[in-house]
This record gives structure tokens, C-alpha cells and sequence, in this order.
């Protein structure tokens, strides 16, 4: 019986995916690595560090940079990124998700966060969202990133539930099939093909409902 919801934040909640799209772009035109929407589909769900590497291997420059060179770059991208979530509001959360978070609210099932970002406080104050999600895995604390199962597992675990408990909510190639691996139930927002792993799909949130998870569920079953 699921008790339990582990959303992705980016993406998922709010369209903060575009966010950090925008600034990685900019870090790819400066070591001049060609742009392109695979190249942002591979990005998604991947912390910083990780991101960078597969910019600059992605335009040959894997070895042009020392680590004190690739620490600024990625300390540039959190700025800017910093600057662009600094003026969110409730109003940037994605269609259908403020309904579909009280409704989860008001059924008692228990939910957090398992963001790659160490930004998701800071997004999550600016949203007016903090009240649904006490709980947030802290990723300093993980050992591997999506698509390790890790970071699912440990929301699953922060909630005192079982993964086999839990419905994870991600947008991101890796991070459903961060959530199969963790043997959670992945509902994916977006293009079907692009989270061909994932139980069951929804283009965008504005469907996203318990009533819709549970008819697609069956459907799926
Ligand atoms: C994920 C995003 O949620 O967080 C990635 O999908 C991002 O695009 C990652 O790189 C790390 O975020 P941050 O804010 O810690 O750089
Ligand atoms: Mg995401």
C-alpha cells in the first residue's frame, strides 16, 4: 500500500529546470561546447560538478581545465543560477501542483523531497512550499547521484517508509530510473520516450491527480 510521495523538486514542483538549463548554457558557450537539447536532457537531475564534466567532455575539454578552474566555473553557474531563482514566487509553481500537494495533504500521505540541488531550500522558501516538506534528503550526504537509487531510497527512509511504500515523481531520465532502481512505483513528467523506464507518464503536472495516478496505475498493471 503506497503511504508515501518522494518528489523530485526541478522540474517537477516548478519549472526551475529551465533555470538551471539557462545557466549551464551560458557555462557551455564560455568553454565552447555546442548547445543542444540532448545535451540539456542529459543534464537534468545531475548535480553540479557531475554537469560540468559532461559540458566539457562533451566538447572535448575534459582535460583543459585545472580543478581550481572548474570550481569557479561551476561557483559561476550557482550564481547566476542563484540570481534567477531569486525571484520566484508561488506563482512559478507549476500548474496543477499547489491542488495536487493539498490534496496529498489532506490523504495523509507523507511526502519529501529528493532533490540533486543544494538550492532546493532556498526554492522551496521562495515557492511558499516549505510547510508540505519538512523532509528533504540532504545531498551532501549521498555517496553516488541519480541514477543511483541512493537518494530515493533515502527519501523513502526519511519518511520512515519502505521504497515499495513510495510513488516517486521525477522529470528526469536518471532520476526514474533512479526510482525503479530503488523499487519505488516512477510516475515521469514529460516526453514518454525521453522516461521510456518510468511505470507510468504524464506530459506536463496540470494532470498530475491521485485519481489519474491510480486509473493509470491500473491501466499500466
Ligand atoms: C537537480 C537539477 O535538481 O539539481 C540539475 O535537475 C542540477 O539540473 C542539480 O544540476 C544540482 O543543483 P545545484 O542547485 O546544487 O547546483
Ligand atoms: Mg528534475
Amino acid at each position: 500500500q503506497i503511504k508515501g510521495f518522494v518528489f523530485d523538486l526541478d522540474g517537477v514542483i516548478t519549472d526551475t529546470a529551465r533555470l538551471h538549463t539557462k545557466a549551464w548554457h551560458e557555462i557551455a558557450d564560455q568553454v565552447g561546447t555546442p548547445w543542444s537539447h540532448e545535451l540539456a536532457d542529459k543534464l537534468r537531475g545531475i548535480g553540479r560538478e557531475e554537469s560540468l564534466d559532461i559540458i566539457l567532455r562533451a566538447g572535448g575539454k575534459q582535460d583543459a581545465y585545472t580543478d581550481a578552474e572548474k570550481t569557479q566555473l561551476a561557483t559561476a553557474k550557482n550564481e547566476h543560477y542563484q540570481r534567477l531563482i531569486s525571484t520566484l514566487t508561488p506563482q512559478d509553481i507549476l500548474p496543477g501542483i499547489p491542488e495536487f500537494l493539498h490534496d496529498l495533504h489532506e490523504h495523509e500521505y507523507l511526502m519529501s523531497i529528493a532533490s540533486a540541488s543544494r538550492n532546493a531550500p532556498a526554492v522551496l522558501e521562495r515557492l511558499g512550499l516549505t510547510q508540505y516538506f519538512p523532509k528533504i534528503v540532504d545531498p551532501n550526504c549521498l555517496h553516488t547521484g541519480k541514477p543511483n537509487p541512493e537518494i530515493f531510497i533515502k527519501g523513502a527512509a526519511i519518511l520512515g517508509l519502505e521504497p515499495r511504500q513510495c510513488i516517486g515523481v521525477e522529470d528526469a531520465a536518471a532520476g526514474v530510473q533512479a526510482i525503479d532502481a530503488a523499487g519505488e512505483i516512477s510516475v515521469g513528467i514529460g516526453d514518454k520516450d525521453v522516461l521510456r523506464g518510468a511505470t507510468i507518464v504524464f506530459p506536463t503536472t496540470s494532470t498530475l491527480t491521485l485519481a489519474n495516478i491510480s486509473g493509470r496505475l491500473k491501466e499500466a498493471a
